[in-house]
């Protein structure tokens, strides 16, 4: 399904009944909905779920632009006023927001400036902290990397880092290079300056006092587990963190049983 908020004729998926309690997913960079597909299977039975295609992600485009005018207004904040602006045509006073790694920094944005519409938060695979010095020098390096050989650079660059080893051949990860491929360049490159620029949420996390689930795969190598601690050490509504057993970064995909099991006992 499409809407059109702000200036984007943005893609979402929906699963559910729109009476029944929101539950939106937030992908991260630079994928799309579909990485939370078994999520969808499994919860769209009981919530409305909404699965959208972030800015620059899938099938999301801007209205009326030239061809090849690339996005100024990529930014962690726009996204998540597009998300506000998404649930307030799907007329979602409140939403679960669960978002992965830079779903999870839109999250931090939603919660800085529009709290009261989340009822509760899940945030899995992601950290509060800012870019260090050299993650910021990595992103700017992988940008012109981009800019001179296309998506497929970040493909290869991401993919080893993204998966836990075992799954690193698993046609998951097959799936997900195929999303990156399908990215446009000018849309990565915008959306890691997006990264870069990002603030920093640690001074945000002392003020989460609503139900919230923090999710790592046990093998993230880009959000290890000691991110997700300190996020449970100074979130007053987290409850100790849930490591997923067999997974890296993109534990719903690698180990969706794991991952919604922890879903489920968190939303019951
Ligand atoms: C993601 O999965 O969204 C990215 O790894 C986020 C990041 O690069 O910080």
């Amino acid at each position: 399904m499409f809407a059109q908020v702000n200036d984007l004729n943005m893609f979402y998926e929906q699963r559910g009944e729109r009476s029944w309690p929101t539950l939106v997913f937030l992908h991260g960079f630079p994928f799309d909905h579909s990485m939370w597909r078994h999520q969808l299977d499994a919860f769209g039975t009981t919530h409305c779920c909404i699965a959208p295609d972030l800015r620059g992600h899938g099938q999301t485009t801007r209205l009326n632009v030239a061809a090849g005018q690339v996005d100024a207004r990529v930014s962690i904040e726009q996204m998540a006023q597009d998300v506000i602006a998404l649930l307030d045509q799907l007329d979602a006073q409140q939403a679960t927001v669960c978002g992965l790694s830079m779903g999870g920094y839109i999250a931090f944005a939603l919660w800085r400036r529009h709290a009261a519409r989340i009822s509760r938060l899940i945030l899995a695979d992601t950290k509060a902290g800012p870019d260090t010095t050299t993650a910021r020098e990595n992103r700017f390096r992988l940008a012109e990397l981009v800019r001179a050989k296309g998506a497929r650079a970040a493909a290869d660059a991401m993919l080893p880092r993204l998966f836990a080893p075992s799954h690193l051949n698993s046609p998951a990860a097959h799936e997900i290079r195929a999303i990156i491929e399908r990215t446009s360049p000018d849309d990565i490159i915008r959306t890691l300056y997006a990264l870069a620029e990002r603030p920093d949420a640690t001074s945000l996390l002392d003020s989460i006092h609503a139900p919230c689930l923090v999710i790592v795969g046990e093998h993230d190598a880009i959000t290890p587990p000691a991110d997700a601690e300190l996020i449970c050490r100074l979130a007053p509504g987290a409850r100790p963190p849930v490591v997923i057993p067999n997974a890296g970064h993109l534990s719903p995909l690698e180990n969706p049983a794991g991952f919604n099991q922890a879903l489920a006992d968190f939303l019951a």
